[in-house]
Formats: C-alpha cells, sequence, structure tokens
C-alpha cells in the first residue's frame, strides 16, 4: 500500500508518499519562498499560479524519489484546509484528476492533523512515543501546533478524536516573527532569521512583555509585536520605509529578547496545560517547532516526554499529509469526488 500525499494550502507545493508501516518513500517540496519573499509575506494569487505551474513535476519526483509508478499507489491524500482557497483548489483538484484517473480512494485531509500525524511519520511501532501505542482517553497527548498561520493547542484524545483547548486571539506564532523580523530589516520568512541574529546576541537587553493571558490556554502575540515596534521607534528604525536599518547588534539583540519571551510562554503554557489533562506526552509541530531554542526549551522543561519531528517534517509537507492519510483511510473516512475546499477548517 503506498499513501500519496498532497499539499498546496499555503506558498509550498508538496508531495510525500508513505507506506502501509508509515515509513516515508519521499517527500518533496517546491518551496515558493523566492517569489514571495521581495513582498515581504506570501500574495495568494501568485501562490496558486505557482502551485499550478509546480504541481505536476512535484508529483513525478516524488515517485521517481521513491521508486514508485503511479499504478503502485493505493490511495491519495490531499489537503482540504484550512489554508489560501486559490491554493488549495489547485491541490484538491489535481488529487481529485489522479484518484479519478487511477481508480483509487481520495483522502480528503485537515492541514492541522496532517502537521500533528508528521510525528508518527518513520516510528517504530507506529507510534511518535516510544512507550505508548494507544492514543485514548487515558492516554491523551498534548499538541502544540505552531505555524506561519496557526497557533493551537489541541488535546489528541484518540486518532482522529481532537479537541482545541487554546489559540492565538490574534497573530498566529510564525506570523509574529514574520513581522518582527521586516520590522528588525531581517529577511522573508523570519522565523528562521531571527534564530539565526539571536545566536549573535551579544547582551542581554531589557526582556519584551510575555503576554500570559492568565484562567485560559489561549495566546496573543500582537502586543510583543507592538512592543518591538515601539522599542524600534526610539532607536529611529521604524517604519520601515524610512529605512534606517538597526545595526547587526541591535538586530541579534532584539531577535533575541523577541525569541525568549515567545519560547517562554509556549514553552511554559504548555507544559501546564499537558499536566493539568494529564497527557501522556507532548507532540511539537509546525513551520515554528523547527526554531531550536522552542525545542529545546519544551524537552528541558517538560516532565512528561516530548516527541518533535525533524525539521523538513515540521514545516508543510506531503508526507505529513500521506500519514494522516493512513489513519483516515483506518478509520474508514474516505471522501466524496464532490469535496470542496474549507479555507477556514477547524480540527475537532
Ligand atoms: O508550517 P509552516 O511551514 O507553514 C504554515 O502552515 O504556515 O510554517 C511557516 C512559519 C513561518 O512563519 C516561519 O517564519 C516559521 O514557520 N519558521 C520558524 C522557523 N522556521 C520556520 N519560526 C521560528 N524559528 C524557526 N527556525
Ligand atoms: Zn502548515
Amino acid at each position: 500500500m503506498f499513501i500519496l500525499g498532497i499539499e498546496t494550502s499555503c506558498d509550498e507545493t508538496a508531495v510525500g508518499i508513505v507506506d502501509h508501516n508509515g515509513r516515508q518513500i519521499a517527500n518533496i517540496v517546491a518551496s515558493q519562498i523566492g517569489i514571495h519573499s521581495s513582498h515581504g509575506g506570501i500574495v495568494p494569487e501568485i501562490a496558486s499560479r505557482q502551485h499550478i505551474l509546480d504541481i505536476r513535476e512535484v508529483t513525478l519526483s516524488a515517485l521517481k524519489f521513491g521508486n514508485i509508478k503511479l499504478r503502485d499507489l493505493s490511495h491519495i491524500a490531499v489537503t482540504y484546509g484550512p489554508g489560501l482557497a486559490g491554493s488549495l483548489i489547485v491541490g484538491l483538484n489535481f488529487a481529485k484528476g489522479l484518484a479519478c484517473s487511477l481508480g483509487i480512494p481520495l483522502i480528503g485531509v485537515n492541514h492541522l492533523e496532517g502537521h500533528i500525524y508528521a510525528a508518527w511519520i518513520n516510528n517504530d511501532y507506529f507510534s511518535p512515543m516510544p512507550f505508548q501505542q494507544i492514543v485514548d482517553e487515558q492516554n491523551k497527548i498534548m499538541c502544540l501546533i505552531v505555524s506561519g498561520g496557526h497557533t493551537e493547542m489541541v488535546i489528541m484524545k484518540g486518532y482522529g478524536q481532537f479537541q482545541i483547548i487554546g489559540e492565538t486571539r490574534d497573530d498566529a506564532v510564525g506570523e509574529a516573527f514574520d513581522k518582527v523580523a521586516r520590522v528588525l530589516g531581517l529577511k522573508y520568512p523570519g522565523g528562521p532569521e531571527i534564530q539565526k541574529a539571536s545566536n549573535f546576541s551579544s547582551k542581554e537587553i531589557e526582556p519584551f512583555p510575555r503576554s500570559w493571558i492568565n484562567g485560559t490556554h489561549d495566546f496573543s502575540f500582537s502586543g510583543i509585536k507592538t512592543s518591538v515596534i515601539n522599542r524600534s521607534k526610539i532607536f529611529g528604525f521604524y517604519p520601515p520605509n524610512n529605512r534606517v536599518l538597526p545595526d547587526k547588534d541591535i538586530q541579534a539583540n532584539f531577535s533575541k529578547a523577541f525569541q525568549d519571551s515567545v519560547v517562554d510562554v509556549l514553552v511554559k503554557k504548555t507544559v501546564n496545560a499537558a499536566i493539568s489533562y494529564e497527557c501522556k506526552g507532548i507532540i511539537l509541530v509546525g513551520g515554528v517547532a523547527a526554531n531550536t531554542a522552542l525545542r529545546e526549551n519544551l524537552i528541558a522543561l517538560s516532565p512528561i516526554p516530548v516527541s518533535i519531528p525533524p525539521i523538513d517534517l515540521c514545516t508543510d509537507n506531503g508526507a505529513m499529509i500521506a500519514m494522516a492519510g493512513l489513519y483516515n483511510l483506518q478509520l474508514k473516512k474516505f471522501s466524496e469526488m464532490s469535496l470542496d475546499v474549507i479555507p477556514n477548517l477547524r480540527i475537532s
């Protein structure tokens, strides 16, 4: 059994293949970062048009890499939401065409479930928690999904059973990284740039505020962004169009202070929630899970096991969609050919 997973919800045209054991056979990603970076963010129409140009080649590359023929495929899994409507439509229609012509089932996948199931790829015994093969009410897992569009704390109570217990009230954490990077004169996407710059921090500056929103598991990142902007004005490098670029020292020290603040809140709130819900493990996924400080701090602070996929499975990819497809098919969740995209799809 080989499941092909297609992901085009945002600015990556991605196709992956997993086998019936959840082993990754291929995972090819065509990133559009170079195309969008000069705009300082993603331009939806450019993104969907680029998906049209890339999707066939990316699919053929994945098949070639895995040494798989089209006729070897048993299922086509595809992201149908959440994401940019125009981008989702390209992947979904391509997937329908493939499933139809090969006469095999179509499996629609929630992008956020895809991020979560990335933690299952390539794991022995098919589980991200070495001791825990079962996920049920007694063996819950806390999932922190952190990406450019999402910041969600989700409890997994079983395969295909998710409950959002906290989410951002304004900016997604990746969005905050991207916006703050722009203020600091760093490139898009901002997350990796802020991480790189913070490694060169020479001194600790006054910390940026932490938004705890006590009594809830929700997050907020717009306050810290405003705080970075206000302090930037004092140094004279805001607004960005005035382009007095901050020097490398300021860039590094601001980046470190910003990253420290965000990581502190994400880690402490996630660990507290996991303990209060008596979870058996924590999974960290999504593009921002590529952040080294976040990975290291969560592992250091959590009293329960933490599972974090390798970086290429944290950022958007097709293998995670194929893996979610594998679980959906075990739950007999197949999709009709009339499946439509749902840009604001939630996880439940
Ligand atoms: O999951 P993803 O690839 O796409 C979405 O579904 O949004 O996440 C992209 C986000 C971007 O905001 C990017 O700045 C952030 O992940 N990111 C990082 C790092 N690498 C990527 N943020 C912090 N540190 C990183 N190392
Ligand atoms: Zn994503």
